[in-house]
């Protein structure tokens, strides 16, 4: 394999677009990065660097090194789990790996079939575009995005009314990368066009603890292997929690101290930021207390449960709950969500005979 020469695409160096300096580093000293500047420098930049999920990272590999031993675009690639588990920063090794142009954008902002018409007439040969939250593309967008995905052709509609003609498109072979934290809500057709699905996990609290360490070191922040252990477990299994919780114990290590983070810095901070010792934050506890306090334990509906924190139903659908699931303290029945016993105990109550138990 080490004899097979990487295919190139004969594109402008123009790879790392939106992807920040790969050695982390600020052109000018005397300016401080922001907490968006060192996300963009935390991401990893190949799939040898990409930490955890060592399913997907092999399939991956697998699909790609194939790819590029065939000289052709890999297959497309549907990207699927909760926010922060690394979906983005996959779509950008996979432009990187094959040595190609990202071009991004959002289900959201191709909301007529032109906005999509307009991506993909740009793309070069080789090209990955990434289109983040597809399951929230318009259905226009959708149906030319079918026929894109298949043959690399597109019917352009020009004008309106009975003179509107439909003009044939070639574009060039390129490869999709979907993301979505929703993959029941994407359409069949859709789903069956892309040749392989990775399912993000949340990660493991070993894999976490490498995470904030890399995260700690790119950062230049002194930190205690219990330490990081410490932020890790309190992530909810999420390597952008983990990153930004790392920030904050930064942020009070220096103000209080020298900056280097020992485990009673972690905890002092995680209690001045509001993480309990599972890592849930003030929106997932509201959650748990408006199901417990203000519904009885449930059954009850979403809806009902975004309203009483304030909140969008898909936040707490998609933010909140997948990880109190996971951590065994909501359940989600036919009749809405209930608090589990673990649930109650966490929030010190006394739970009733009927909330089911679970473990
Ligand atoms: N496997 C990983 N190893 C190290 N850091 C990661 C990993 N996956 C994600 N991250 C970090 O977490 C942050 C969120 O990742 P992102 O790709 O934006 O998630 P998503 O698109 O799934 O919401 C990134 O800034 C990146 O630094
Ligand atoms: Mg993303």
């Amino acid at each position: 394999m080490g004899d097979v020469e990487k295919t190139e695409f004969n594109l402008p160096p123009d790879t790392t677009r939106g992807m920040g300096r790969p050695d982390g580093s600020s052109v000018d000293p005397s300016v401080q990065p922001t907490d968006r500047d060192i996300e963009t420098n935390l991401r990893p930049k190949s799939l040898d660097e990409f930490i955890g999920q060592p399913k997907v990272r092999n399939q991956l590999d697998l699909v790609l090194t194939s790819a590029r031993n065939r000289g052709t675009a890999p297959d497309h690639v549907l990207l699927s789990g909760p926010p922060g588990l690394g979906k983005t920063t996959m779509a950008m090794i996979i432009a990187q790996e094959m040595g190609t142009s990202l071009r991004m954008t959002s289900g959201p902002a191709l909301e007529r079939a032109g906005d999509l018409a307009a991506m993909l007439s740009n793309l070069m040969e080789g090209d990955v575009l990434f289109i983040d939250e597809i399951h929230r593309m318009a259905r226009p967008a959708e149906e030319m995005l079918y026929m894109a995905m298949e043959d690399f052709r597109i019917d352009v509609i020009v004008g309106k009314g009975p003179g509107a003609t439909s003009i044939p498109l070639e574009i060039a072979p390129f490869t999709l990368v979907g993301a979505t934290t929703r993959s029941g809500m994407l359409t069949g057709p859709l789903r069956d066009r892309f040749g392989f699905t990775a399912q993000m996990e949340y990660y493991s609290a070993e894999d976490l603890t490498r995470v904030v360490t890399r995260a700690a070191r790119i950062m230049d922040v002194p930190i205690d292997a219990e330490a990081a252990a410490e932020i890790a477990s309190r992530s909810r299994g999420t390597p952008r929690i983990a990153n930004r919780l790392l920030r904050r114990v930064r942020d009070f290590a220096e103000v209080t101290s020298n900056g280097h983070i020992d485990l009673g810095a972690t905890k002092e901070a995680l209690v001045v930021f509001d993480v309990d010792e599972l890592g849930l934050d003030r929106l997932d506890r509201a959650v748990l207390s408006a199901l417990i306090k203000g519904h009885g334990g449930g059954p009850v509906g979403v809806g009902t449960l975004a309203l009483a924190v304030g909140e969008e139903p898909s936040t707490v659908e998609e933010v909140c709950e997948p990880y109190l699931v996971r951590a065994g303290m909501v359940a989600r029945t036919g009749r809405g969500r209930v608090a589990t016993v673990t649930a109650w105990r966490h929030l010190g109550l006394q739970p009733p005979d009927t909330a089911p138990g679970l473990f």
